[in-house]
């Protein structure tokens, strides 16, 4: 059975694990501030970098620290995992939701601009499955509308816009490192900023909003969670980071003989490729209706050739908790499409050139079988 995702987990990860295991310090100390700075130096331009104990806990501290509360609006676009809205909640605003790009599955400054009012604050663009928005037209918008700029780079850790890794400018962006991510820390996050004083927002919110003076004697002015980072995570982290490039370059191995190995089928649309692109998740959209099944009857047929899919996302707009905010089917159009069709299909670094190869006549077959029922 191929899974569709598997993290990379090797000796040398394992013997970082364990060499601070035995340290003495297991929580936050040494090696969550030598990850700060080796994410720093991976991301170039000298960002000011602050590790989280999950991707969500960075957004959601990147948006109270950029004063983001109630009666602020966020723009954030309809397809992404529901973190990216769940923040917003959580910060006391109110998240506007905006349709993606079919293709891309990425949020554009042309749906931006419409949904601009005066009570919005800030625009959340997530490089979906770890392409990169477009960036350039939506900092400009933010320019022109006072707009902070929160990045839900969760799935983007390598990716490149226009050469430019994300994370080495910008306002705040916002990585994840789940087991599901390009590297993993096992659970746990990291915010780029470039501004002192929002990192020090950062530090405090992430740690009951302790202050201390040069003797150590402690004040809190404000709240703060606890949302730090352990050591045992940070070395993880430190030695996946080592081979982030070499990880990302087999992704996109293995995606370029995606590309030449899936079937040609008008109901198998494939996602849109782009050089910078650090291919977190490889999913096509399927016209599961057009072929009389279901997703989970496509799926099941899949597992039956030894092939694990997933399933990334719904349209985050159509949940319970968001319709009572007044959306409602058709209000993203592209967004409830991708969230219809969409099948992620293994990728991992240490899948083989044969492994993509089964996944595609694995597809092959699944989509003979159903040509033939149907016919
Ligand atoms: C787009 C997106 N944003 C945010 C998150 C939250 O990250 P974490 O699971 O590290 O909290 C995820 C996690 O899958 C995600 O896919």
């Amino acid at each position: 059975m191929l899974p569709f995702v598997r993290p990379t987990i090797e000796d040398e990860d394992i013997a970082a694990v364990e060499a601070v295991l035995r340290s003495g310090w297991i929580t936050t100390g040494p090696k969550a501030a030598e990850f700060e700075r080796a994410l720093g130096a991976y991301l170039g331009g000298n960002p000011l970098v602050r590790v989280f104990n999950s991707g969500t806990s960075a957004l959601e501290v990147s948006l109270r620290a950029a004063g983001i509360g109630p009666g602020d609006e966020v723009i954030v676009p309809a397809m992404s995992f529901v973190a990216s809205a769940n923040v917003v909640l959580s910060a006391g605003a109110t998240p506007v939701f905006v349709d993606v790009d079919l293709h891309t599955r990425n949020l554009t400054a042309a749906a931006v601009t419409p949904a601009i009012s005066a009570r919005t604050r800030a625009v959340m663009p997530v490089h979906f499955a770890g392409l990169a928005v477009d960036m350039a037209p939506i900092e400009a918008l933010a320019c022109q509308h006072q707009l902070r700029v929160i990045e839900d780079a969760a799935h983007a850790i390598g990716t490149r816009d226009h050469g430019r890794l994300i994370g080495s400018s910008g306002d705040l962006v916002c990585f994840s490192f789940h087991p599901n991510k390009n590297i993993t820390t096992i659970e746990g996050g990291a915010v780029a900023c470039f501004d002192p004083a929002l990192a020090q927002r950062l530090e405090r919110l992430r740690f009951f909003g302790i202050e201390k003076d040069a003797e150590g004697n402690m004040d809190v002015h404000a709240w703060g969670g606890k949302m730090n980072l352990t050591d045992v995570n940070s070395a993880l982290g430190i030695v996946q980071l080592t081979r982030l490039e070499k990880f990302n370059t087999r992704r996109r191995e293995l995606v370029k003989l995606y590309f030449q190995h899936l079937p040609k089928d008008p109901v198998l649309l494939p996602p849109a490729d782009d050089a910078g692109h650090s291919w977190h998740m490889f999913a096509p959209l399927i016209a599961f209706a057009a072929l009389g099944v279901t997703r989970y009857e496509f799926q099941q047929r899949l597992q039956a050739h030894g092939i694990g899919s997933g399933f990334h996302y719904p349209a985050m707009h159509l949940f319970a908790v968001y319709r009572k905010l007044g959306y409602q089917p058709g209000d993203c159009p592209n967004a409830e499409r991708i969230g219809a069709e969409t099948l992620t299909l293994p990728l991992f670094p240490a899948m083989s050139g044969a492994d993509v190869q089964r996944v595609c006549s694995a597809l092959h077959s699944v989509l003979e079988e159903l040509s033939r029922a149907g016919a």
